[in-house]
C-alpha cells in the first residue's frame, strides 16, 4: 500500500492535462500519468520529477478500447497505488454529420470520454468514500451546455460528464469527497487538429484560451466541488444560452460547427 495518494491525470501527455499535471507536480503531489502514448509520458514524467514530483508512475493505457480503463485500474492495484486525486481530464471530439463520421470514431469518443470517466469514478470513489478524503476533476466542456449540430457525439458525452459529474457531486456531500466539472471553452491544444476543426475560424472569434490558464482555473478549482468554467468571454456565453429560446442556440450551434469544419483539417484521418 502507498504511503501517501497519488494523483492520477488522464490525458496527461499533452494540452489541459499536461498542464494540470505540471502544477500538481510544483505542489509536490506523487502522480500517475496516463494517455496511450508512453514515449511521450515518459518524457512529461522526467519533466514532473524536475517539476517538484516526489514520484511519477507512468501508466499507458487506451482508454477509448472497452478494456482500456479495466486495464489501468488493474495496473493501479497491481503497483498499490491509492488514488486521491482522480483528474479524468483525456478526451477527443470530431466534426461533421453524425452519419457521415466513421462510426468506429464515434463510439470511441463514447467510450473514452463517457464510459471510461465512469469506469475510473465507479472503482476509485468508493475508496476515497471510505477514507473520508478524495477530489475527483471530471474534464466536460462549454460544449456539454447545450446540442451541438455536427458535433453532436462530441457536445452529448459532455453533457453526460457535466449531468454526471453534478449528481454525484451532490451525493458525495459530506463524505469528504468533492467533484469538480471542469468546462473548458475553446482551448489551444492538439484537441482541435484532431476534431479537424477550423482553427482560424477559432482564433477569429479571439476566444481561445492557453491550456495553461484553463490549468490554472482547474487546480484552483480541485476540492472545491462545482463546475468552473474558465474565461469571462465562456462564463458569459453559458450564461446567455441558458435565457436564449432553445431554437435560436441549436441555429447559432448548428452554423458555427458547420463552419469550424469547413477547413481543410476537415479532410484529415478518419476512423473506419
Ligand atoms: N481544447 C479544447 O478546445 C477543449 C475545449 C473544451 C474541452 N476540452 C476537453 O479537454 C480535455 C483535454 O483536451 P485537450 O484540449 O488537452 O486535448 P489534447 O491536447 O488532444 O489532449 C488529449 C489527451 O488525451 C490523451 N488521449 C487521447 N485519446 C486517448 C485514448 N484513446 N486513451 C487514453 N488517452 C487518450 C492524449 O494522449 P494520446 O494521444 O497519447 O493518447 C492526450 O494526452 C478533453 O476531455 C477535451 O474534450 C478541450
Amino acid at each position: 500500500m502507498a504511503d501517501r495518494s497519488y494523483s492520477l491525470v488522464t490525458g496527461a501527455s499533452t494540452g489541459i492535462g499536461l498542464e494540470i499535471a505540471r502544477r500538481l507536480a510544483g505542489r509536490g503531489e506523487p502522480l500517475v500519468i496516463t494517455a496511450r502514448s508512453a514515449a511521450a509520458l515518459e518524457a512529461v514524467a522526467a519533466e514532473l520529477r524536475r517539476l517538484g514530483s516526489p514520484a511519477v508512475v507512468v501508466l499507458p493505457a487506451d482508454l477509448a478500447t472497452a478494456s482500456g480503463a479495466a486495464a489501468l485500474l488493474d495496473q493501479l492495484a497491481s503497483h498499490g497505488l491509492e488514488i486521491g486525486t482522480l483528474v479524468n481530464n483525456a478526451g477527443f471530439g470530431a466534426i461533421g454529420s453524425f452519419v457521415d463520421l466513421g462510426e468506429a470514431e464515434q463510439f470511441e469518443m463514447v467510450q473514452l470520454n463517457v464510459m471510461s470517466l465512469v469506469q475510473l469514478a465507479r472503482r476509485l470513489l468508493p475508496g476515497m468514500v471510505a477514507r473520508g478524503h478524495g477530489h475527483v476533476l471530471n474534464v466536460a466542456s462549454v460544449a456539454g451546455f447545450q446540442p451541438g449540430p455536427w458535433m453532436t457525439i462530441y457536445c452529448a458525452t459532455k453533457a453526460f460528464v457535466v449531468s454526471f459529474s453534478e449528481g454525484i457531486g451532490r451525493e458525495l456531500r459530506g463524505t469528504g469527497v468533492t467533484v469538480t466539472t471542469l468546462c473548458p471553452g475553446p482551448t489551444a491544444t492538439p484537441f482541435v487538429a484532431r476534431a479537424r476543426m477550423s482553427t482560424t475560424l477559432l482564433s477569429r472569434t479571439g476566444n481561445v484560451m492557453e491550456a495553461g490558464a484553463v490549468a490554472d482555473a482547474a487546480v484552483r478549482a480541485i476540492g472545491r466541488g462545482g463546475i468552473v468554467v474558465p474565461g469571462f468571454v465562456n462564463k458569459f456565453l453559458i450564461q446567455s444560452q441558458r435565457v436564449s429560446p432553445r431554437a435560436l442556440v441549436l441555429w447559432l450551434t448548428s452554423r458555427l460547427n458547420r463552419a469550424r469544419g469547413l477547413s481543410p483539417v476537415a479532410s484529415g484521418p478518419r476512423s473506419a
